[in-house]
């Protein structure tokens, strides 16, 4: 039976980076892009039903967000997550990784050090050594095909060792696909509290996990954890409207959102984008029914994958993700350098997916492969990819 997701459309030629950048990047015009973490789906209808009527009114001034837009936010996390974030611990910005490099900017000092788990998503790593910051990594490690953090009195005494200020976590994680459960996050927790470290929980795939790895946020773990934490969450991932470029950060220490909000009144950021917030709104109330739906077709192209990995290219391993759309290739059975993988993946099979060694240490020899397309786009690129191979 077919469904919704698997349209093939063109999205060519509509300010997409993903698609109109193949000729920017100077790569062969019939290049399948499996890299920057959006969709190829339509996003919700309430969505473009919201949309046609700010267009209709065609008045664009300047936002004022308040409980109208926060509501259906709190709803979403209360019913999904059973977590109730309260209105005063919100912060708008432009974007996931603005709002964690801004907070990283007003919570840290120039020299302080921030702790990472690479191989994790490159801005991370970025924002850090950006803002004159030192990167720790805490490096995640592999067991019997699952990711693990390091133990715990190993992260610890690197975390005292290096003077952390910051833990920058990925909840869920990109690219290594996994949820944390609850008792990983508490192990966090407890560390980062003995230790006065604050965390930044970048929860933006939340809403993607499989079946039997539910999400928590980690201002729910405890009220300690709660005021000791941004949770940085966007509805941009879940909805594909990331090109709308709204974000919701929550800061439940008034101490901590004070300095986050002097920031942003330094960066005179003070109103969100018209379309994203109300885009936000009406995906929030009105998007569940297509996400649901989209979760299981999701879950399909993962099977895709890993059935023809196993069947047709023993050599490359799939690293079993427990949630986001991204998968994470291991491509070390080939036997080649990372020089020749990209030659391989970019030139011969015309694919562009992310590199592993973009996301630090430990990604070398594998592959980041975006999976939210249609089913026959994701095909289509084992085929080539097979193809290449031999
Ligand atoms: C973990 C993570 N954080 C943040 C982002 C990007 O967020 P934004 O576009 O809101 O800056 C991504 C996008 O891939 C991501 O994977």
């Amino acid at each position: 039976m077919s469904s919704r997701f698997d349209e093939i459309i063109d999205r060519r030629h509509t300010m997409c980076e993903k698609y109109d950048g193949i000729e920017r990047a100077g790569r062969p015009a019939d290049t399948i892009p499996l890299w920057v973490a959006d969709m190829d789906f339509r996003s919700p209808d309430c969505v473009a039903e919201a949309l046609h009527r700010l267009a209709d009114h065609n008045i664009y001034g300047y936002t004022g967000a308040g409980t109208e837009y926060f509501e259906p936010i709190r709803s979403w996390f209360s019913t999904r997550f059973g977590w109730e974030p309260k209105e005063e611990w919100l912060v708008c910005t432009p974007g996931v990784v603005y709002g964690f490099s801004a907070a990283i900017n007003a919570l840290t000092q120039e020299g302080d050090a921030v702790m990472i788990q690479q191989p994790v998503y490159y801005p991370f790593a970025g924002a850090i050594r950006e803002s004159g910051r030192v990167l720790v990594n805490s490096p995640l490690h592999e067991e019997d095909g699952v990711y693990r953090m390091e133990p715990a009195e190993e992260m610890e005494r690197r975390i005292v060792e290096n003077n952390v200020k910051v833990f920058l976590l990925c909840s869920p994680h990109n690219p290594v696909g996994r949820v944390w459960t609850r008792a990983e996050l508490e192990t966090v927790n407890e560390i980062c509290l003995r230790r006065g470290v604050i965390v930044i929980s970048d929860e933006i795939h939340a809403d993607f996990t499989f079946p039997g790895h539910p999400h928590t946020v980690f201002a729910s773990l405890s009220a300690k954890a709660e005021q000791n934490c941004v949770i940085c969450t966007a509805p941009s991932k879940t909805f594909n409207l990331a090109g709308l470029q709204t974000s919701n950060l929550f800061v439940p220490n008034p101490e901590l959102r004070a300095k986050l909000q002097k920031l942003m009144n330094v960066l005179h950021y003070w109103r969100p984008n018209v379309a994203g917030i109300v885009a936000c709104m009406a995906a929030y109330r009105g998007g569940a029914p297509w996400l649901d739906e989209l979760l299981p077709y999701l879950a399909g192209n993962v099977a895709l994958v890993r059935s023809f990995l196993s069947k047709r290219l023993p050599q490359l391993r799939l690293v079993e993700p427990e949630g986001t759309y991204l998968l994470w290739i291991d491509c070390s059975g080939l036997g080649l350098s990372d020089e020749e993988l990209a030659d391989l993946v970019n030139r011969r099979a015309r694919l562009w997916v992310d590199e592993g060694p973009m996301f630090g240490p430990g990604g070398e020899g594998f592959l980041r492969v975006n999976a939210a397309c249609p089913r026959a786009v994701l095909q289509e690129a084992l085929w080539r990819l097979e193809e290449a191979i031999r």
